[in-house]
């Protein structure tokens, strides 16, 4: 039997108008423009595309010729069209084996292939990659949700994705129960607007820990950053691992001010993924005001070494580490909003 998938529950409208924002406005103004969600689903995105082209004038007749979608089943999309009262063509055809020309594709299409349930060992096939590609190869405009990786495995995705114009971090909150870090990647709009992220949003009052989850900071292009240094190069603090903190390079001056960590005090850094026993790792490093942080790794700063020690000691107690077992999802990534419910009161 089919089982309904509980995303397709999720309200979405604000993400992906958000989404919808950040496409070039011609292609809602134009007549000819044409529409493709490759992964549907219960339509969200389906949805806003035709009543945003309902906004700019067009007719019914109109939209349903150059709105498309792809679902993986005809239950989706009998619901989608009942729920939503969606007018394009909606088809259970192979999108990755269609060769079909959109103008834009856009949509959240599946990460693996079974799902994100699968905890702990076993990797599954990645499907995202696939259909990030297909897509660009053939659409003049992509905005993709895609989860945040820097997976060795992943490195020709990730030569694909520095080509983008833009990859900017989606509020994971809005995917109840999915606690994965994601971006939506935008390609082909022809327009490099960069996404502002501030660190000092995250400060939070009379409280000097201030923390971030898994960190967003500078998931731009140069966050797929290299690894050899060269004169003004600011340092990514990338990975956490066993042998301690890895690092990566790009250009200071390419750097918007507001991603860069604080240039006092001390940062404890830590894996994004939390094992049974707690951080496999935790490095604390003195700031500079050169260091931005890679989306890899959860950052928390402290005024004083003391007090960033004093935390370390605290992560590695009972009460922590329960805690943070709550709030983690399967894979024990650990994001903002995850960081969040920690209670971080003694
Ligand atoms: C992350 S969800 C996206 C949900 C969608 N944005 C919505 O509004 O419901 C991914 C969707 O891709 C669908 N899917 C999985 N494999 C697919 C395939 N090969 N072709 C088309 N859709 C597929 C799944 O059924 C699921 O609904």
């Amino acid at each position: 039997m089919h089982k309904f998938d509980p995303r397709l529950k999720t309200n979405m409208d604000g993400l992906v108008n958000q989404i919808l924002d950040r496409i070039d406005p011609k292609y809602f103004e134009s007549k000819e423009s044409t529409f493709l969600d490759p992964s549907m689903g219960g339509g969200q995105f389906i949805k806003e595309v035709e009543s945003r082209l309902r906004e700019y004038g067009h007719s019914d007749a109109n939209i349903s010729k150059r709105v498309f979608g792809f679902a993986e089943n005809l239950l989706d999309i009998g619901w989608a069209r009942a729920t939503h009262g969606l007018v394009g063509n909606l088809t259970t055809d192979k999108y990755l084996e269609q060769d079909m020309h959109f103008t834009v594709t856009l949509g959240n299409p599946p990460f693996s292939d079974t799902g994100e349930k699968k905890q702990g060992r076993g990797r599954t096939k990645n499907l995202y990659p696939a259909f990030y590609r297909w897509a660009i190869e053939h659409s003049e405009v992509v905005a993709m949700i895609m989860p945040m990786t820097h997976n060795k495995i992943m490195t020709s995705h990730n030569s694909l994705l520095r080509e983008a114009n833009d990859i900017v971090p989606v509020d994971n909150t809005v995917f109840k129960g999915v606690n994965m870090d994601m971006w939506t990647v935008y390609a082909g709009t022809g327009r490099k607007k960069k996404f502002q992220f501030n660190w000092k949003d995250l400060m939070e009052e009379k409280n000097d820990v201030f923390f971030k989850g898994k960190l967003n900071v500078g998931t731009q292009n140069y966050m797929l950053g290299r690894e050899k240094q060269k004169r003004g190069d600011a340092t990514i603090f990338w990975k956490v691992t066993k042998q301690g903190v890895t690092v990566r390079y790009h250009p200071k001056k390419e750097i918007p001010d507001a991603w860069f960590l604080p240039s006092t005090g001390y940062c404890v850094l830590m894996p994004q993924q939390i094992q049974k026993y707690g951080w496999s790792e935790t490095v604390i490093v003195k700031m500079d005001g050169n260091q931005v942080g890679g989306n890899g790794m959860s950052i928390a700063h402290f005024e004083t070494k003391k007090d960033a020690k004093a935390f370390v000691e605290y992560m590695k107690t009972d009460s922590f580490i329960d805690q943070a077992h709550k709030v983690v999802g399967g894979q024990g990534c650990m994001t903002m909003g995850a960081l969040r419910m920690i209670d971080l009161s003694n």
